[in-house]
């Protein structure tokens, strides 16, 4: 967690932190179009906001580590689309090691807001050759691309530019809220791309994705990142989920990854992926299982899968189990 938040906030700060706020929630096509009015602004957001979403960039590249699903015997251009203020890359860094990296490049439609990243990113990271784009452009090398929080401000016709220039990537990692809206819109993501690019998480599988079965329009796929425990016992986040009104303990995302090579399952068996939280009772636990056969409710026995429920009672990011 950023030892920052010893910054003292002003009322002007936190009235500019709620109006940003409210510009998120609009729907999309009502978003503003350039909203990074200054570098204090931004300063803002990557104190807080972005300090956020960089929770959720941790679980989900610890993951991806964790399942040795970026290859590291090359080094890959990184290309952050919608950078602003450069916090997915600044993870991605940190999580997966600079020596994965070769350039970082960075992108948004805010000039505002690729200066402020590419400074912030030069300076942490003095090694990686940072480069402001003016114009988008595919690295003509291996490549990551990396997603966040953009696509409720994309029009169709930006989310075609966005999968041309995917298709082109050895990676993507793509995190959106955990709301229904922006899960639906990742999801339609997954079945434009996926005849492309090999999705290798949260999915355990390429078919149709389950959640667009009718029986399953109460659903949708989203997960839970496990803020830093520090943030409980911090009087800044304190005052931070009082003024903006969110509850800290939830951080919800929705997410995608996709491989140009195909992920090998190294257990050799099949897999369903935990949907949400489950719900855990005395000796057994309501699940939201999704696999190849599609999305279902399952009841999981606690006898059996002792790890799995204690791994739920306290913080886990979200599990693959045996598909039952
Ligand atoms: C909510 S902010 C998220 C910023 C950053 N990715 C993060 O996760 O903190 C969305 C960003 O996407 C940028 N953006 C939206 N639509 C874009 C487009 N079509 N092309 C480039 N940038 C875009 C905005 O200017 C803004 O900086």
């Amino acid at each position: 967690m950023s030892a920052e938040n010893d910054f003292k906030y002003t009322d002007s700060d936190w009235e500019q932190l709620i109006q940003l706020r409210n510009q998120f929630l609009l729907e999309i096509g009502q978003i503003k179009n350039q909203y990074w009015t200054s570098p204090q602004l931004l300063e803002l957001y990557h104190r807080t906001f972005a300090e956020r979403i960089g929770w959720k960039w941790e679980a989900v590249l610890n993951e991806l580590k964790k399942k040795e699903a970026i290859q590291f015997a090359k080094q890959y251009v990184l290309l952050d689309f919608g950078c602003g203020t450069g916090i997915a890359s600044s993870k991605f860094i940190e999580i997966m090691g600079p020596s994965l990296i070769s350039e970082l490049w960075l992108w948004d439609r805010s000039k505002n807001a690729v200066r402020f990243a590419t400074e912030k990113l030069k300076t942490k990271n003095p090694d990686i050759l940072v480069k402001d784009l003016q114009q988008l452009e595919a690295p003509k090398r291996d490549w990551i691309l990396v997603l966040s929080h953009v696509i409720n401000e994309t029009s169709d016709k930006d989310l075609e530019v966005i999968l041309a220039l995917a298709g082109e990537a050895q990676y993507v990692i793509w995190i959106e809220p955990g709301t229904r809206e922006h899960s639906s819109r990742l999801v339609d993501v997954r079945e434009k791309l996926k005849g492309i690019m090999n999705v290798i998480a949260p999915c355990t599988h390429s078919e149709a994705c389950g959640m667009l079965a009718k029986e399953n329009n109460r659903h949708w796929c989203h997960f839970f990142a496990p803020p830093p425990t520090e943030v409980f016992q911090s009087a800044f986040w304190n005052q931070f989920s009082k003024k903006m009104e969110i509850d800290l303990r939830s951080l919800p995302l929705s997410y995608l990854v996709f491989s140009r090579v195909p992920q090998l399952n190294k257990m050799g068996h099949e897999m369903s992926r935990v949907i949400g939280r489950p719900r855990l009772y005395k000796g057994y636990g309501k699940f939201l299982l999704c696999n190849r056969k599609g999305v279902f409710d399952s009841q999981v026995l606690e006898r059996g899968n002792k790890n799995l429920f204690k791994e739920y009672k306290t913080t886990v990011f979200t599990k693959e189990i045996e598909m039952l």
